[in-house]
């Protein structure tokens, strides 16, 4: 019966018109453990088996960029034992990971903070994204102890410093140059992004990215978000007329 309606979704999906990128903040993991009367960590360690399942069902369809908000720099405020527990978490899968990651041509990125990382964790990460540096299939970018205004922030420090050392004028900075600066240089921005659990924010995440991209919520919590949920997503982007400002009639007539 599910896998019935799971073909028939993918069936309602139109192959030319898929979004080149996906961001997903991840989100529900805590309440649907403690829903279950579970520790937080509980659904962290379910939430696990949501990302392989998306990012298999991402591969599977051809989408070119999927992002996941694992850990943002305000979640080191939480209890010390949830940060250990989701920083050894994170690590130990996407290092048992890999060899699928390689099995599926899919190339592992990294933004955010890496400095603020444990070492065991900078140096594991730093080796899977060597290990998977020559695939050429979906791009996932895991953002890992990042914030946008962090992000931001550090890129307007980095242009002071490239100004003051007179390696780019002032006058000459535009949106490309900019760009440049992010953690996301080189990715194209989201078309798509999903909130799971039922919370409608952004919490700090690529806001200058998110410029034009497509909002999607659903009440579904984070570990039993699966790839039809994904479908659904996308289907619903796909019914959406994206004017980027222009009007209705004039986007028709460029089509
Ligand atoms: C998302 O789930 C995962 C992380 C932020 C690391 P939460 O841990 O935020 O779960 P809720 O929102 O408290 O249910
Ligand atoms: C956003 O979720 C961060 C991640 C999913 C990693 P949070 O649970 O931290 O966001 P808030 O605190 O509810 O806004
Ligand atoms: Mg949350």
């Amino acid at each position: 019966m599910q896998c019935d309606n799971m073909e028939n979704l993918l069936e309602k999906i139109n192959k030319q018109k898929l979004p080149g990128h996906i961001a997903i903040i991840m989100d529900g993991n805590g309440r649907w453990a403690e829903e279950q009367g579970q520790d937080r960590l509980f659904g962290h360690y379910h939430g696990v088996e949501s990302v392989r399942n998306i990012v298999e069902g991402c591969a599977e369809i051809g989408i070119g960029y999927l992002t996941l908000y694992a850990f943002s720099t305000e979640n080191w405020d939480r209890p010390k034992n949830e940060v250990d527990g989701l920083m050894i978490l994170l690590v130990e899968t996407i290092k048992k990971e890999v060899p699928t990651l390689n099995k599926n041509n899919i190339k592992l990125h990294v933004i955010g903070d890496m400095s603020m990382l444990p070492e065991f964790a900078q140096n594991e990460l730093g080796e899977a994204l060597q290990l998977t540096s020559n695939n050429s299939g979906l791009n996932l970018v895991m953002a890992l102890s990042y914030s946008s205004r962090w992000e931001i922030l550090n890129a307007v420090k980095q242009i002071a410093v490239d100004v003051e050392a007179g390696k780019i004028k002032s006058d000459a900075i535009n949106h490309d140059t900019f760009q440049q600066y992010l953690c996301t240089k080189n990715i194209p921005d989201p078309e798509l992004i999903i909130r799971t659990s039922g919370e409608y924010r952004i919490s700090n995440f690529l806001l200058y990215q998110l410029a034009y991209t497509e909002l999607y919520f659903t009440n579904t919590r984070w570990p039993e978000f699966r790839k039809q949920n994904l479908y659904e997503a996308i289907i619903d982007f796909q019914s959406r007329e994206r004017r980027f400002g222009k009007t209705g009639n004039q986007i028709k007539e460029d089509v």
